[in-house]
């Protein structure tokens, strides 16, 4: 029985409680009093995140011919910010309340200092979101240097080298996932908006014509992805832009929007950046980003549609929509319904004591899954409170071994969302598993 609907008014708290005593995330430098911006992803988080981009990584490059990778620098020089327009335009407005000194952004309170209520403040300014720093020793205009406020740029810039080395035609893709900073004026809500986080973008090159065609299979397919690692269509909603909201490079975009318990808001956009981004660098850098189309016998500059994720607002997406409170037994429970392929662990292997009878069977049934499953191991507590640990944490199968395993060479698995308990032959375990996860 589903005792915490979703529409729990404190689930965005116990989420945050959950994450830090579990070991998913942490607020960074913590014992020097926290760095608002920036978050540590823990033992637990940092398996889930890495599961997170895999699962884009899948969908996005393994399950597909016609996009490749790359893993370009964070480190970028003034030009390539200047010709992406970053320099001039990715700015959000700032304001100072007269009352209390705090700083906001402008578009975001309303006209009223969250902080103490007033109306009164400066005109707003254009703060420029890059961190600046100097790469190498010499002081000075000629180093310096920004970390990447997206990671599109890369993407772009080697758009010659990739046509070069891959021999790819119009319509393919480039995808990069790693991280991204941006000096946000005010970082909130948790891992939502923080200044150092992880993009996973895409950049889809095709014919101009083709383009509005290739914008709307990107907008339903990337919806898809969410919906299939689980996020109830009910929490999931398309958001066209206005044309006078679009960035400065964006012909038309579509958020993919998740209701986060302050309302629905940005997961993900998908954009049609037109030619902007290649015919920018063309022009800056002298050197043609353009395609020859051999059947035409003509150069053209292709179009870009572009699915651009946040990896860790992602992951907050799926913790929330994973996190439910049931009662087992007349007790109550937490449990993470996540996706098989995201949770930390899909296996916790648990013998029912710590006999060395018991423990060497359990070592043996945790050695036979490891190259298969991320596994926990668990001896401590009574078995009750095990499964209520590892439901906590959204472990799918608990696989415990017992005093009849050692006769029948059997184990128990249980399954986390109905409890229901399988006897199962200790040599068609990891077929079981490997069945029950959908794989062959
Ligand atoms: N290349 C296009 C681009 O960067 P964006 O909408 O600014 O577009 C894409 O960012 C995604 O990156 C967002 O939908 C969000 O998921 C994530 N993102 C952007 N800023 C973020 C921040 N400060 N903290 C966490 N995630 C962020």
């Amino acid at each position: 029985m589903e005792i915490a609907p979703q529409g729990d008014s404190n689930l965005l708290d116990k989420v945050i409680n959950l994450a830090k005593r579990r070991g998913f995330i942490f607020p960074s430098a913590e014992i020097y009093g926290g760095f608002r911006s920036t978050y540590d992803y823990g033992p637990l988080g940092v398996n889930m995140l890495r599961n997170v981009k895999q699962a884009w990584w899948n969908a996005m490059v393994q399950r597909r011919s016609d996009i490749v990778g790359i893993d370009a620098a964070i480190l970028g020089p003034p030009a390539i910010w200047a010709a992406s327009g970053h320099l001039e335009t990715f700015t959000d407005p700032l304001v100072d309340c007269l009352k209390c000194k705090e700083r906001w952004r402008e578009d975001k309170i309303d006209g009223v200092c969250p902080n103490c209520g007033s109306t009164q403040f400066t005109e707003a300014r254009a703060f420029n979101l890059m961190f600046k720093t100097q790469a190498g020793p010499v002081e000075g205009e000629g180093a310096t240097a920004y970390l990447r406020p997206e990671t599109a740029q890369g993407m772009f810039t080697n758009f010659n080298n990739v046509l070069a080395a891959t021999r790819k035609k119009p319509p393919f893709g480039v995808a990069q996932i790693g991280k991204s900073f941006r000096n946000e004026i005010t970082p909130q809500n948790f891992v939502f908006r923080t200044r150092e986080f992880e993009q996973m973008e895409m950049e889809y090159f095709v014919a101009p014509a083709d383009a509005p065609e290739w914008h709307k299979y990107w907008i339903k397919t990337r919806y898809d992805w969410y919906i299939d690692l689980g996020i109830p269509v009910e929490k999931l909603r398309l958001y066209e832009h206005a044309k006078e909201d679009l960035s400065h490079y964006s012909k038309g975009t579509t958020d993919v929007e998740f209701e986060f318990p302050w309302g629905f808001d940005e997961l993900e956009g998908v954009a049609n950046r037109g030619d902007y981004d290649l015919t920018q660098h063309s022009n800056a850098s002298g050197v043609k980003l353009e395609y020859f189309d051999q059947g035409t016998n003509e150069h053209y500059t292709p179009y870009v549609i572009e699915p651009a994720a946040g990896a860790t607002r992602a992951m907050m997406a799926f913790l929330l929509s994973a996190y439910h409170e049931d009662e087992i037994e007349g007790e109550v429970r937490t449990v993470l319904r996540l996706d098989w392929r995201l949770a930390p662990y899909q296996v916790a292997v648990l013998p029912l004591s710590k006999k060395p009878e018991l423990e060497s069977v359990s070592k043996a049934v945790l050695e036979q899954l490891q190259p298969y499953f991320m596994c926990d191991y668990d001896v401590t507590q009574s078995i009750g409170r095990r499964y209520r640990r590892q439901d906590e944490v959204g472990t799918p199968f608990c696989v415990t071994v017992d005093f009849d395993s050692l006769e029948d060479e059997s184990v128990t698995v249980r399954d986390r969302d109905t409890t229901a308990q399988t006897r199962v032959k200790i040599k068609d375990l990891l077929g079981e598993l490997r069945a029950r996860t959908g794989q062959r």
